[in-house]
């Protein structure tokens, strides 16, 4: 059994990945309103917090991350920056200090999206982040110490969250959130890193 740090175990992702690890693992929950702890992971300190609470885990998984999606000919650099300060530097921000608080052999789970490989209208935050976050991934599993592995997961749009973005993917098959949630289970339980795990269709 292991000790597993989940942020976002109330989303529509992190609900199913909690269903599942949670019926072998032990896991501590943290979001900004939602779980065991409190974080925001846009601040270094609350996320510092949050770990110093926490204490050694054996893996950390972040189901959690927001970008701006809008209009490229209306967005702002101050709209891009919500992308660059939450999804990505939040996510980087969490395996930084969370590197660690793992024990020998433990793992890092991020979250990207289908956005960067297979763009929409409105997700130019979107595809860049999540970009930027799969390359922190490819980068950093190189240099993880003592067994230490990294990955993200790439999801397309889950079946549950059509109601509320399917407009912004028209015509795009969707996933099961509990399928997506596999993916989570294949980094933190198998032996990969420095990998994305795409799942689409
Ligand atoms: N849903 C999809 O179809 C889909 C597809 C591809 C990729 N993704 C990506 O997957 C991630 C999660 O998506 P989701 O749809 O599951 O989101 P969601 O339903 O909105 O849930 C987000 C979760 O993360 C927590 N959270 C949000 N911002 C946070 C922050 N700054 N610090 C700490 N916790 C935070 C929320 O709790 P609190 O509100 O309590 O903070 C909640 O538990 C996002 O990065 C999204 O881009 C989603």
């Amino acid at each position: 059994m292991k000790k597993i740090l989940l942020i976002g175990a109330t989303g529509a992702i992190g609900q199913a990945v909690a269903k599942n690890l949670g019926a072998r693992h032990q896991l501590v929950t943290a979001g900004r309103s939602s779980g065991d702890h409190r974080v925001d992971l846009a601040d270094d300190a609350s996320v510092a917090a949050l770990l110093e609470a926490v204490g050694k885990v054996d893996a950390i998984v972040c189901a959690a991350g927001n970008v701006h999606f809008g209009p490229l000919t209306e967005m702002t650099a101050e709209q891009f920056n919500i992308g660059l300060q939450d999804k990505l530097l939040g996510q980087v921000r969490l395996a930084l200090l969370g590197q660690h608080v793992l024990n020998d052999g433990g793992s890092i789970t991020l979250t990207t999206g289908v956005a960067a490989d297979d763009p929409v209208r409105g997700g130019s935050n979107a595809a860049a982040v999540n970009a930027a976050v799969e390359g922190f991934v490819l980068g950093a599993a190189i240099e993880l110490p003592r067994g230490l592995r990294i990955n993200a997961v790439s999801p397309t749009l889950l079946t549950e969250s059509s109601a509320a973005y399917g407009a912004l993917f028209p015509g795009v098959e969707t996933v099961p959130a509990a399928r997506v949630a596999l993916a989570y289970v294949r980094s933190v339980e198998g032996p990969l890193t420095g990998r994305v795990f795409r799942v689409w269709q």
